[in-house]
């Protein structure tokens, strides 16, 4: 129920949740991992996923060198890496150091995969563009991670024991729960 309005956006969080993603990215020997809540997919075809980034971010410089980053995609076991990998600065300190990210070699790409990720995208940068505050990096996805009890088939099944890390805005994260997934079949609803 909509039970408040005001004119403006403030400071807009009513779109959470949305999942939270470590993105990682690499350049002349320096790398780096940070959370991001703002990534969609573009495209089919070719494959093409987003990311918004400030420019303030050491990950935003290592990108535009290196035309290249990783979407790792997060468990709600590991909101403690998101928490510290998006409350440290990679200019400052080498963040798989000190929190000891366990990284899986990439397959097109130079960037980190992320080992307890559960997904993970290697991007080429196609296109960047600024808005506002943030730049959008677009990508290519030139190759793909992911566990395969989890995506069986269509998507991601949460019988698999996955739990999707979600975001919800402030420090609070959670996930989704297989015990509320609905089969909702668009042929017979959208008659
Ligand atoms: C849950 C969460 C989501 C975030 N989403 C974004 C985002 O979408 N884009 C962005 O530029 N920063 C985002 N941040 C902030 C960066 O992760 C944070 O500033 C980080 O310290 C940047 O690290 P770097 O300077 O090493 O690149 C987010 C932080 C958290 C905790």
């Amino acid at each position: 129920m909509l039970t408040a309005k005001h004119e403006g956006a403030g400071n807009y969080h009513y779109h959470f949740p949305s999942s939270a993603v470590i993105v990682t990215a690499r350049h002349e020997g320096k790398e780096n991992a940070m959370t991001a809540a703002w990534h969609a997919p573009f495209s089919f075809s070719p494959p093409y996923y987003g990311v918004l980034i400030s420019p303030r971010r050491f990950t935003f410089q290592l990108i535009n060198s290196s035309r290249q980053f990783g979407i790792n995609f997060m468990p709600l076991e590991q909101a403690e890496l998101a928490a510290a990998v998006g409350g440290s600065k990679g200019a400052e300190v080498n963040k798989f150091e000190k929190y000891n990210i366990k990284k899986d070699s990439p397959v097109k790409t130079s960037v980190p995969i992320i080992k307890t990720a559960y997904a993970a995208y290697e991007c080429r940068l196609v296109d960047s563009k600024t808005y506002g505050d943030h730049e959008l990096f677009v990508g290519e996805i030139v190759a793909v991670h992911f566990d395969q009890k989890a995506f069986p088939g269509k998507g991601l099944d949460l019988s698999s024991g996955v739990a999707p890390l979600l975001y919800l805005g402030g420090e609070n994260y959670s996930s989704t729960d297989k015990n509320i997934t609905r089969f909702v079949d668009r042929q017979i609803y959208g008659q």
